[in-house]
């Protein structure tokens, strides 16, 4: 008997487009395909797709198949020369009983879920295209339900479209026929997709879509109004909103006067979710959201400029790494905190020199209105420790130029003082597919945040720290003793510019599957204590 297993009910209720909140334009994003999974490969009109080790090889399923064609697929294989070589592909037609069948190069073998939600989205951009459904071997493993899962991630991660603005709903949302995947146990496959990979992938999609919303829509009012809307209905959450003048009440002045040039306030918004021991700390994950940086007073050379609509990639990651948790019901107690404001020049705005005050009661010399990133954080980071003494907390922020410089698109870099947590996020970001690199704060950057006229300086004269260690020491300042610390500057790997497998062009959501994965092995750890 063939079992099926069909995920369209809940894609259906994850099925959230960017929603403008007050306002009627929209982008029209694609609807999401629909997945499923089977315990065998069935005779269809839709494309079978067929991992390829290196060397040419067919193992396990694809092998089944290549005989069911009479060797034909093997055949076409040597005729072209097709090495098996990773993400390399081959399209065929008309093998034995297969009308169409794509080929997708593994190399020696798939080593990592990062390698499955490759070949899944490969698999899919590669069987998209079709009318009818596509089936797709997923490569020979220990535990094929898992990896079945992982794959299938993949598709929704690889499949994600912002859309265009102004384009008409029906002509672009329309979805690609369905895709399933090859599993023994494909209820099980299922309800590993259900669990965590619908929840993984609610959470990059959330992220993305708040990171792609241009500016002109993307208030920090707007930002907090999504947020809300998004996790109404979302068990054991809930969202806080502080307005400018609960903000200036706080005496978030450092929050406060980033925003004050922008005729639209800043907002600090807290996602709570408990899905731990009652009481238990939480982890603590604080995004910087600019909603649009402009650079202020210290104003941003033109070319370029409109990439700082992202620049609120930080607090979208938290936001969508808590709904992912939230999602897939973890073991924890978590709260995201976006730091939202933009940062524009204007009679009101704050000038290069100025003196602000921060909750905290450090007073900073804002040199240049432009590193605005770290001055924000600094009332989030400080508000969270107040109110909820986190066991945990980690900034995320799009915060300078200087980490792409050093460690270019592919890696973010990772801050902390402590060398246990630093290893474990690296792991975590090794297995997650979000790959970190650790820098160093040394105590001669520290000593350069020294201000003639105020606590700190917000940055140095003349290039004389060094640029992305000089941020995190910056933020470092608010960390209260105890507090065990991480500070991730993601300027290089928010945006992707040319589109990977399973990061499509543009806004990447990076920091979503690292904290869900960070999270993932503090559970097993937990689990593991007696
Ligand atoms: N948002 C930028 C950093 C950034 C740069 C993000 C490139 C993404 C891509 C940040 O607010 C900024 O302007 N940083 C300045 C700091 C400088 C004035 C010390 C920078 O890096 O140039
Ligand atoms: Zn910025
Ligand atoms: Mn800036």
């Amino acid at each position: 008997m063939v079992r099926t297993a069909s995920t369209t009910l809940l894609c259906a209720a994850l099925l959230i487009g960017p929603s403008i909140v007050g306002s009627t334009a929209a982008a029209a994003p694609a609807a999401q395909r629909s997945i499923s999974f089977a315990d065998t490969v069935r005779p269809a009109s839709g494309p079978l797709v067929l991992p390829v080790v290196k060397g040419g090889l067919l193992n396990g399923l694809a092998k089944e198949a290549d005989a069911a064609a009479g060797g034909a697929i093997a055949e076409a294989i040597r005729l072209a020369k097709f090495s098996g070589d990773p993400g390399k592909t081959l399209a065929l037609y008309g093998k034995g009983p297969y009308p169409s069948v794509l080929l997708i190069g593994i190399g020696e073998t798939v080593k990592s879920a990062v390698d499955l939600r490759r070949y899944g989205a490969l698999a899919g951009k590669g069987s998209g295209a079709w009318p009818t459904p596509a089936q797709v071997v997923v490569p020979d493993a220990a535990d094929v339900e898992h990896d079945a899962a992982e794959a299938a991630l993949g598709v929704r991660l690889g499949e994600y479209d912002f859309g265009r603005w102004g384009a008409a709903p029906a002509a672009e949302a329309k979805p690609a026929a369905g895709i399933t995947f090859l599993a023994p146990d494909a209820a099980a496959a299922l309800t590993a997709f259900q669990r965590d990979g619908e929840a993984a992938a609610a959470g990059v999609r959330f992220a993305r879509d708040l990171i792609s919303t241009p500016s002109n829509i993307k208030s920090p009012e707007w930002f907090a109004a999504e947020v809300r809307q998004r996790f109404k209905g979302v068990a054991k959450t809930t969202v806080t909103v502080l307005d400018e003048r609960q903000i200036q009440a706080l005496g978030m002045g450092a929050l406060y006067g980033i925003g004050q040039g922008s005729t639209r306030p800043p907002r600090l918004v807290a996602v709570e979710y408990r899905g731990g021991e009652p009481g238990e700390a939480p982890i603590a994950f604080v995004g910087k959201g600019i909603t649009f940086d402009t650079g202020g007073i210290s104003i941003k050379p033109a070319d370029g400029m409109w990439r700082m609509r992202s620049d609120m990639s930080g607090a979208a990651a938290t936001a969508g790494a808590v709904l992912t948790l939230a999602l897939r019901e973890a073991k924890v107690n978590a709260v995201a905190v976006l730091a939202l404001a933009e940062n524009m020049p204007d009679g009101n705005a704050i000038r290069p020199g100025d003196v602000l005050t921060s909750m905290s009661g450090k007073t900073i010399e804002v040199l240049n209105t432009d590193a605005e990133g770290r001055v924000v954080l600094a009332d989030a980071l400080w508000w969270v420790q107040e109110k909820h003494s986190p066991r945990l907390a980690v900034t995320i922020a799009t915060l300078t130029g200087a980490v792409v410089r050093a460690l270019g698109p592919d890696l973010a870099g990772l801050f902390t003082s402590d060398d246990a947590l630093a290893a474990r996020f690296i792991a975590a970001g090794e297995a997650a597919g979000e790959p970190l690199w650790r820098l160093p704060v040394t105590t001669a950057t520290v000593e350069a945040l020294k201000s003639d006229i105020a606590d700190v300086r917000n940055v140095t004269e003349g290039g004389s720290a060094p640029g992305a260690s000089f941020g995190a020491a910056f933020i470092m300042e608010w960390v209260q003793p105890g507090t065990p610390f991480v500070h991730l500057d993601i300027a290089g790997t928010a945006w992707e510019n040319s589109g990977r497998p399973t990061e499509p062009k543009g806004a990447v959501g990076y920091g979503v599957r690292l904290f869900d994965e960070v999270v993932r092995r503090d559970e097993a750890a937990s689990a593991q204590r007696p």
